[in-house]
């Protein structure tokens, strides 16, 4: 379901921002991690945002910006229709149900000590007046949908799977029918013969409740057939943005496509370029000049180094790259700046 109207969105970021300031001994001057810069988006109900990159581009610091638990430096956060800065308690108490979260590791998200039925009454303990038989008749409803058995009620979270544990922390995240779902690599700790049902299970509750998803990951394989949208990041920045149809066909960002042809694909594809990713991530703290991909970017030029490309529309969608027309083959490759 694509959107373009804001005021469809439940979840609405502008320029969302978070910086990490660090001291770094007594006799050294601090430093700032720019772990998010400027990400902005516009997510309608039971549509998914797949949020990609490497490993320390910002995928966290955004879920975590996301699902208010860390306020964002700087842009704002529309929740609902709700302005998260300015709410108030009592909002941020709604826009916290609103909102969940599913984690990468289930087990460390789930009380091990706790049987697994109590542990998904527990929203409904709290946020809600229903009776002790009604909570259990909802959670037991909620253990059907995601494939759990009702004698599993009683049981603890070790007697489980990697995978029913990740079908466990749906469950818990739907329980109060949130209008959003931030899954941080939520498939990526399991096997992957499991990988594409649980990525199932997640795509069956978002038809039947309507969430809208942010879903991240490191590999643009694992979303390609969960996204509505995609947002490829690199060093806290957003790189390329839009339609998922658009850039799974044509990446444009050298970063994207440089993403998508390190995907290993079950058919190997003869068309697709194999483009190689050189260079190491560099360090957080001392980003590079101009556009932070340029080290590692086979299109690189002095422009590159010196300025910064700002997101800009193109084909359908966004992307910062000074050299964008190239990538898409509309010009001519400008001269390659030597070393
Ligand atoms: N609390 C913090 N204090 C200081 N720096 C932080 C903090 N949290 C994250 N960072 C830094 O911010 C950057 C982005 O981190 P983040 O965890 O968001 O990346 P990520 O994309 O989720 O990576 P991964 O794929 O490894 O999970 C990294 O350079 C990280 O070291
Ligand atoms: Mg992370």
């Amino acid at each position: 379901m694509p959107t373009d109207a804001s005021t469809d969105s439940v979840l609405s970021a502008r320029d969302l921002t978070r910086h990490y300031h660090l001291a770094r001994g007594l006799f050294k001057p601090g430093a700032t991690v720019r772990a998010l810069n400027g990400v902005s988006f516009e997510l309608a109900a039971g549509e998914t945002l797949a949020v990609v990159g490497e490993s320390g581009c910002g995928k966290s610091t955004l879920a975590r910006a996301l699902t208010l638990i860390e306020p964002p430096t700087e842009g704002s956060l529309r929740i609902a229709g709700t302005e998260v800065a300015g709410a108030s308690k009592a909002e941020r108490r709604q826009l916290r149900r609103d909102v969940q979260m599913v984690f990468q590791n289930p087990y460390a998200s789930l009380n091990p000590r706790r049987k697994i039925g109590d542990q998904l009454a527990e929203p409904l303990l709290i946020n809600t007046d229903l009776s002790r038989a009604e909570r259990r008749e909802r959670v037991q409803a909620m253990m059907q949908q995601v494939g759990l058995r009702p004698e599993h009620y009683q049981r603890y979270p070790h007697m489980f799977s990697g995978g029913q544990r990740q079908r466990i922390a749906l469950a818990r995240a739907m329980m109060l029918n949130p209008k959003v779902l931030v899954a941080d690599e939520p498939t990526s700790a399991l096997d992957v013969s499991i990988q594409a049902q649980v990525l199932n299970l997640f795509m069956d509750m978002q038809e039947q409740f309507g969430t809208a998803y942010v879903f991240i990951s490191h590999n643009l394989a694992v979303v390609r057939h969960v996204a509505d949208q995609v947002l490829v990041m690199y060093l806290g920045r957003p790189m390329e943005m839009g339609p998922a149809e658009r850039i799974y066909r044509r990446p444009l960002h050298p970063y994207t496509q440089v993403l998508l042809a390190a995907t290993p694909s079950i058919r190997p594809n003869p068309d697709k370029p194999h483009i190689p990713i050189s260079g190491e991530l560099p360090n957080p703290l001392d980003p590079p000049s101009g556009c932070v991909f340029h080290k590692r970017c086979p299109h690189a030029t002095e422009r590159c180094r010196a300025e910064v490309p700002v997101l800009r529309p193109l084909d359908e969608r966004q992307v910062a790259c000074h050299y964008a027309e190239v990538t898409a083959g509309t010009v001519a490759a400008p001269a390659r700046a030597a070393g």
